[in-house]
């Protein structure tokens, strides 16, 4: 059992709130859901349907507008996946966007979720952590992927992974900054009004129905332009494909979100560091191999060698706290990703074709 009547989800005709939505109605029938979003993010109205064929409420709204939080069911838990969530946002032209939602619209979450004595967990990401600190950890190159190497110097770092004692200082795009800045108001708001709060600082998190872009939700992307047989890129780094990423399944998500809700006492504004861990990585290269595999097809892939400013070579998650606090670890790899993503795709080719392909 929860201890939750009625979840407002923020974001959630998004990826992960969408899914989130549908598997808390499938675990706690009796659970009102209600979801808010602008559908900014092009692909999200696709999600609306499945929502409404379960029950839940949408709401069209915009958390940079106050307003939009009126008039909503009463809710006494909030789950903030509205945001915009690429790494690139903002640069080559102006931050206010991205700020506006994920800083502005934070606080009109936040504000919200006081007025109505709600819990607050927030979607975070690994991206709080600094580029230069991340590639400059020490790595080796192997004939598919780079890798970290041991260190026991450095705070937070490890084979395993970065753990949330890991350098904060540094730039991280604006991105990473305005979700540390939601973390830091969290904190503030658990200090003055005893705001009920969790943060998971995710990585890559992939699954079906995300609307993969070249910017944002690479996984899918990659599955995608399999599929359809259309061309892509190894971009940074040289060029090789070689860069290296934990991958979260969404499922697996909900099972670690699953257990943090039936955990009030865990609620006192704790961050984890929440991802597929060493075991659930991929380098891009590795990632065709599995979609070639799974898909059947190849696809032209060409190399551009230069590397953007907010572009890492390697980012794997050190899961140790998150796995010790709620016995939780993940439990589908990169193969089962591609295959899940895959089925999707194949089973909505019509649907998500003009968007994905
Ligand atoms: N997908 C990932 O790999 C990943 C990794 C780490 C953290 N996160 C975080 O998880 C959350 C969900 O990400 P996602 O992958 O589902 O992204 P998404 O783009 O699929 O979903 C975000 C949703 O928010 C909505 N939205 C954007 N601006 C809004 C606004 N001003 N008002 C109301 N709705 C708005 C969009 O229309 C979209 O439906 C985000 O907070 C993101 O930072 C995602």
């Amino acid at each position: 059992m929860i201890p939750f009547k009625s979840v407002l989800i923020t974001g959630g005709g998004g990826f992960v709130g969408s899914n989130l939505a549908l598997l808390l109605r499938e675990a706690w029938p009796s659970l009102r859901v209600t979801v808010l979003d602008s559908l900014k993010r092009r692909g999200s109205e696709l999600n609306l349907p499945r929502l409404a064929e379960t029950g839940i409420e949408f709401r069209h709204g915009d958390i940079r507008c106050r307003d939009d939080f009126d008039d909503l069911p009463a809710f006494d838990l909030m789950i903030d996946c509205s945001a915009e969530p690429s790494v690139q946002a903002g640069l080559g032209g102006s931050p206010q966007a991205v700020l506006d939602t994920n800083l502005m619209g934070t606080i009109h979450c936040l504000e919200a979720a006081r007025e109505q004595g709600a819990a607050f967990l927030f979607l975070s990401t690994s991206r709080v952590y600094p580029i230069q600190p991340l590639n400059d950890l020490p790595h080796e190159e192997t004939s598919t992927r780079f890798s970290w190497t041991d260190r026991t110097d450095i705070p937070g770092y490890s084979e395993r992974g970065v753990s949330e004692g890991f350098t904060l200082k540094g730039a991280r795009s604006f991105y990473g900054t305005s979700k540390l800045a939601g973390e830091q108001l969290i904190e503030e708001y658990v200090y003055s009004y005893g705001l009920r709060a969790l943060i998971n600082r995710c990585g890559v998190i992939a699954g079906p129905w995300q609307m993969g872009k070249v910017d944002q939700g690479v996984i899918t992307l990659w599955v995608a332009r399999h599929f359809f047989g259309r061309p892509l890129r190894y971009t940074g780094f040289g060029g090789t494909g070689k860069q290296v990423r934990d991958i979260l399944h969404v499922a697996d998500l909900f099972d670690l979100i699953r257990l943090q809700l039936e955990t009030p006492e865990c609620w006192d504004g704790r961050v984890y560091n929440v991802g597929g861990g060493r075991e659930g990585s991929v380098s891009l290269l590795e990632l065709t191999e599995l979609c070639v595999k799974e898909t059947g097809n190849t696809v032209p892939i060409t190399s551009v060698p230069e590397t953007a400013g907010v572009d890492l070579r390697v980012y794997l998650t050190d899961t140790t706290k998150v796995q010790a606090d709620f016995k939780w670890k993940p439990a589908r790899n990169p193969a089962r990703i591609v295959h899940d993503i895959h089925a999707w795709i194949d089973n909505h080719q019509q649907m998500v074709g003009r968007l994905l392909a």
